[in-house]
């Protein structure tokens, strides 16, 4: 058994070099170099991922797998090949730019894969669940953050590769991803592992602000166990439009770290969260800040918090805490 996971350990390792190689040596990958470079990611960085190219064939890593002593079943089992239905082994990523998924020691366990033009669906393909490989379990980039994360007592959570790899390169080596998906339970204990400070920097889009809000609920939850390590976390506001990779290439490393030094409460994320609903009533924002503020103990957070409702529908702020106070109705 022992044997059988190493073999394939061995060819998800062999595979990523590979793709390493054909990225940075191979004519057939010029277009990813190029592409790479219009996005500002630099060599070093992609070196330090291990980012390649899949070059653009059918069975390329499924002969050289071969002429390596590897099986059709053990292609299959690692998620490097599928059967066509003609019958023949054919390579699953295809002309796309990979991005190895390793676990906290830095093996291989699969890839995620992007595509090189914006009509090639879906833009990311990664491996399929196997008995090796389960994305819920693990954070992108986790193996490369570990030590930096310990060192700066926290660690930045973004939605995907290329923040990832962008974020390293400007400095801020404690990043790791949750790869799109919501985050999962794994994933947080994944994250209380590397430090016990998270930064939650989302996209600043409805998809990526839901993941935020659900994400707070899984911390919340996972804090309230009694034997696991407790993680305090703050929210990244990002500008309209951008996400970390953006404003790395925008705007440059200093404004990226800027913003996460400004990293905003929990309470004040919801908070300003409830007061940004474009089709809720005055009465329904009350009721979604109320049990927000209830909670919380009076502390100049606190205060601030209920400055920005009062502000927010041009009421002082006793009139505020007076409306908070009211049992609901
Ligand atoms: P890039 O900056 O080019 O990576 O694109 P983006 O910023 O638009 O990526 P997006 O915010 O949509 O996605 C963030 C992460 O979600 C990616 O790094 C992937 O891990 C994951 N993801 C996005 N799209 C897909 C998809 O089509 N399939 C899968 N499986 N995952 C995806
Ligand atoms: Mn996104
Ligand atoms: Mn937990
Ligand atoms: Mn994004
Ligand atoms: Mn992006």
């Amino acid at each position: 058994r022992r044997q059988k996971r190493d073999r394939l350990l061995a060819l998800l390792e062999r595979t990523a070099a590979y793709y390493v190689r054909v990225l940075w040596e191979s004519p057939e990958a010029e277009d990813a170099r190029a592409y790479l470079q219009s996005r500002g990611l630099q060599e070093g960085a992609l070196r330090a991922f291990r980012v390649g190219f899949a070059p653009d064939t059918w069975d390329r890593v499924v002969l050289g797998s071969r002429r390596a002593g590897y099986g059709e079943g053990e292609l299959v089992a690692a998620g490097l090949a599928s059967r066509s239905s003609r019958g023949t082994l054919i390579d699953r990523f295809r002309g796309r730019i990979t991005f190895p998924l390793a676990d906290e020691r830095g093996r291989v366990l699969g890839f995620g894969a992007r595509a090189m033009k914006p009509d090639d669906k879906p833009k990311y393909l990664n491996t399929s669940e196997n008995d090796l490989f389960h994305k819920g379990r693990i954070v992108y980039g986790a193996d490369l953050a570990r030590a930096a994360a310990a060192k700066a007592g926290r660690v930045v959570l973004v939605e995907g590769y290329t923040d990832v790899i962008a974020l390293h390169q400007a400095g801020v080596p404690e990043v790791v991803a949750q790869m799109g998906t919501a985050l999962t339970d794994a994933q947080v204990d994944a994250i209380a592992r590397l430090a016990p400070k998270a930064l939650f920097c989302q996209d600043p889009d409805r998809a990526g602000q839901e993941s935020v809000a659900k994400g707070i609920a899984s911390l919340r939850t996972h804090n309230k166990g009694r034997s696991t390590r407790a993680v305090e976390f703050k929210i990244v506001r990002l500008p309209l439009g951008e996400d970390p990779a953006d404003v790395v290439q925008k705007s440059g490393a200093d404004e990226m770290r800027a913003l996460l030094e400004k990293a905003i409460p929990i309470e004040r994320f919801e908070v300003e969260r409830a007061l940004e609903q474009r089709d809720a009533s005055t009465d329904e924002m009350l009721a979604a800040v109320k049990p927000i503020i209830a909670s919380m103990r009076p502390t100049i957070l606190r205060d601030q918090l209920v400055e920005l409702i009062a502000n927010k529908f041009s009421m002082t702020s006793n009139m505020v805490n007076e409306l908070l106070q009211a049992p609901a109705t």
